[in-house]
C-alpha cells in the first residue's frame, strides 16, 4: 500500500522582487487562485524571513516564498542564491497517516527536521512533518519532502491570519534552527540500502501498488 495519497502542494523559492511576477504567471497564466498573501511569516524575527503567498488549483496548491534579510540573509535567499529563482523548495505529500508513516520512514533510517507540528492553517486542522534535506549540506538550501495529513475533526481554534502565519513559521523556524546548529544530515543515508536491493520489474497497468485501496475523493486542498 502507497503511503502517499497526493501532491498537496508544491513550493517555489522566488528571488527578490519577484514574487508578484511569479503570483501573475500562477493566477492568470495557469489559472490559480490566490487564497493568501502573508507578506511577512516572522514579523517580529530581527535576523530574517519570509513571504508566502498561497495559490489554489483546487486539487493542489502551490506556494510561492520570498526571502526577507535583516541581520541575516533569509534562508529562502540563500536558496535562490544556490538554485535560481523559482526554484523548487519542496514538494508535500500528502498521507493516510502521518504518524505511522513517520514511524515507518524512522525505522527505514529517514531523518525527520523536527517535530510533527500540528496547527489549524486558517481552514483546518493540519498535522505536517518536514524531513532533512534530500542532499548533504546547508539545511537551508536543500530541497526537502514535506508530509501531511488533513484530518477530519473539529477546529480547536480559530483565528485564521495568525494560524496561517504560524503554518508558514514551521518549516522557516525548523531550518533556521538546522542551520544555527550546522545539521547538514540529508533525509537518508543511502549507504544504508541493502547491497542485494534491485528495482522491480516494471507493472505497466498497475500503476497502484498490489492490494492499494483507490485513493478517497481528494478534499480541497490548502498550500501552507
Ligand atoms: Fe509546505
Amino acid at each position: 500500500m502507497a503511503w502517499l495519497t497526493k501532491v498537496d502542494h508544491v513550493t517555489y523559492a522566488c528571488a527578490r522582487d519577484t514574487i508578484e511576477k511569479w503570483a501573475w504567471f500562477h493566477i492568470e497564466v495557469e489559472g490559480g487562485t490566490l487564497i493568501r498573501r502573508i507578506d511577512d511569516v516572522r514579523p517580529d524575527a530581527l535576523d530574517s524571513s519570509m513571504k508566502l503567498w498561497c495559490i489554489d488549483y483546487g486539487d493542489f496548491g502551490v506556494a510561492l516564498v520570498e526571502g526577507i534579510d535583516r541581520l541575516k540573509k533569509s534562508q529562502v535567499t540563500q536558496f535562490v542564491e544556490r538554485h535560481g529563482d523559482h526554484a523548487c523548495q519542496h514538494v508535500a505529500y500528502a498521507c493516510r497517516d502521518l504518524e505511522e508513516f513517520r514511524g515507518h520512514l524512522e525505522r527505514m533510517g529517514g531523518r525527520c527536521r523536527g517535530e510533527t507540528l500540528v496547527r489549524n492553517d486558517g481552514f483546518g486542522t493540519l498535522k505536517q512533518m518536514f524531513a532533512k534535506g534530500y542532499s548533504t549540506g546547508n539545511a537551508g538550501e536543500s530541497t526537502f519532502p514535506e508530509y501531511l495529513e488533513r484530518p477530519e475533526i473539529p477546529d480547536a481554534e480559530g483565528g485564521r491570519i495568525s494560524f496561517s502565519r504560524q503554518a508558514g513559521q514551521g518549516f522557516y523556524d525548523q531550518i533556521a534552527a538546522a542551520v544555527d546548529a550546522v545539521d547538514e544530515q540529508p533525509v537518508f543515508d543511502f549507504a544504508a540500502v541493502p547491497a542485494h536491493w534491485r528495482p522491480p520489474e516494471p507493472r505497466p497497468g498497475h500503476p497502484r501498488s498490489p492490494g492499494r485501496e483507490p485513493s478517497p475523493a481528494p478534499g480541497r486542498r490548502r498550500p501552507n
